[in-house]
């Protein structure tokens, strides 16, 4: 068999929670390959919303095994909240998760060094999610880190101690004052936790898995646009989010992967700092947080609202060579007369469509082509021909722009709001 890979491609928080849920039931293995805790999947079972944030979307069915792949940075302490709160839904999570001995720790210093670095930053800040994803895979890529496989050495406290000195002598460098006691002691009974989960090579593993026919959805958190080498360097995370991912992240290699589905939303959201060409700061855009609840599903801060970027999304979809298009909260432009989507930006007087070097810089005008809004509820839409003709002629037009099909419309955050069209998995 071969290897699925579910990404965003925008800038994070398209519904990707969401639409592993959906598809998980047609997977064994449902595995995420890079990110961290800055991640928040939601999903919304029998109207109970809940947020994942290292642990894969397939955790809620019974059969799929769920794996944390060695391209992930881990915090023990946010692992060990999301797994008691699964178990106190009453679900089974140990059994069904395993955990890559290369995953990367962070340390409660990675958090606090990512603080600082944001202080010192000051109007040039990330806009980071302070959960120390950037110290972590600095660690990791400096060949200083810790990785979950050393909680099994008897000198892992040593190990410990030794970062962390490193870590305290460089925060000499800040102004910045912090104190480590209690963030310690949880991050040791999170410790305590992972010697409960069967950690595992799981380059092996999932190898094995794939001979065996087993099929496997590699999860992807964040989005392209907000790539280490292709996103809106600095405004970025610190991890290939990008198909090229899953590789390095998952140990797999490039042929095994086959199908690529994209996320984005009908319209685009940006939660931080950096650049976004579409964004809206009037009425317009206001009216989408609201329709939307755009507001960050691990920090809570509001997001930055505005059209489709569709010279971001080709860009996007280019990357990772996405083989089909999950179009999510439809359903938030239901009421919207007109709808706008870029197509392109003017720079200094000159139209591109080319996502370039250093937008930040370049102050991108965006281009927009207008469409009709559909002006109706999508409740009755069971199959592409209930859609409107407007939602019609709006997802041609993106099918078009990117060149690849959109072959499930999600119209709400729930499991059976999701149209799948011909060609789609499940
Ligand atoms: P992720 O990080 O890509 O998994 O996305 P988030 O969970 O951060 O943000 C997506 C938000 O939109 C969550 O609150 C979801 O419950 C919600 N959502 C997902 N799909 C839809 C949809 O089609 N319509 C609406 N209205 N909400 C959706
Ligand atoms: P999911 O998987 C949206 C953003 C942060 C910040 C930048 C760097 O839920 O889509 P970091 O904490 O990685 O140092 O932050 O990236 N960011 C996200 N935005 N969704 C996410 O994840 C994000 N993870 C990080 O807001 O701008
Ligand atoms: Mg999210």
């Amino acid at each position: 068999m071969a290897v699925d890979v579910l990404l965003g491609l925008q800038w994070g928080d398209e519904g990707k929670g969401k639409i592993v849920d959906v598809l998980t039931p047609s997977y064994d293995i449902i595995a995420r390959f890079q990110g961290g805790p800055n991640a928040g999947h939601t999903l919304v079972i029998d109207g109970q919303k809940i947020v994942l944030h290292t642990i894969p979307s397939g955790i809620f069915h019974q059969r799929a095994v769920n794996i944390i792949g060695n391209g992930v940075v881990l915090d023990p302490v946010t692992l060990k909240k999301e797994i008691e709160e699964l178990e106190a839904l009453g679900l089974d999570i140990r059994s069904r998760l395993l955990l890559a001995k290369k995953a990367h720790l962070i340390l409660p210093t990675h958090r606090v060094l990512d603080a600082a670095s944001e202080k010192a930053k000051g109007k040039k800040k990330i806009g980071s999610t302070l959960r120390g994803i950037g110290p972590a895979y600095m660690d990791k890529t400096g060949r200083n880190g810790l990785r979950a496989g050393n909680i099994e050495s008897h000198r892992f406290d040593q190990m410990y101690e030794a970062l962390k000195k490193k870590h305290l002598d460089l925060l000499r460098l800040y102004d910045y004052d912090f104190d480590l006691k209690s963030m310690e002691e949880e991050w040791w009974e999170g410790i305590e936790l992972l010697r409960t989960i069967e950690l595992s090579d799981c380059e092996y593993y999932i190898n094995e898995a794939d001979k065996a026919g087993k099929r496997i959805l590699a999860e992807g958190a964040q989005g392209a646009m907000l790539d280490i080498d292709y996103g809106t360097y600095p405004y970025v995370t610190s991890s290939n989010t990008i198909t090229a991912g899953v590789l390095t992240g998952l140990g797999l290699a490039p042929q095994r992967i086959q199908r690529v589905i994209g996320i984005s939303k009908a319209y685009c959201t940006r939660v931080g700092s950096g650049p976004f060409p579409t964004e809206l700061h009037d009425e317009t855009g206001e009216r989408l947080r609201r329709a939307g609840g755009e507001f960050g599903a691990t920090t809570g801060r509001p997001r930055r609202c505005g059209w489709i970027d569709m010279a971001a999304l080709k860009y996007a979809v280019m990357l990772s060579g996405t083989t089909e298009i999950a179009l999510t909260k439809v359903d938030v432009l239901n009421h919207f007369a007109q709808i706008r989507a870029g197509v392109g930006y003017r720079i200094d007087g000159k139209e591109t469509s080319n996502w370039e070097f250093d937008m930040q810089h370049k102050n991108p005008g965006p281009v927009y082509k207008d469409f009709e809004g559909w002006m109706s509820e999508s409740e009755q839409w069971q199959d592409i021909d209930d859609c409107p003709k407007a939602l019609q002629k709006f997802i041609r037009f993106i099918e078009s722009e990117c060149g690849v099909p959109v072959t499930m419309i999600s119209t709400g955050p729930e499991r059976e709001k999701l149209i799948l069209r011909s060609g789609a998995l499940v």
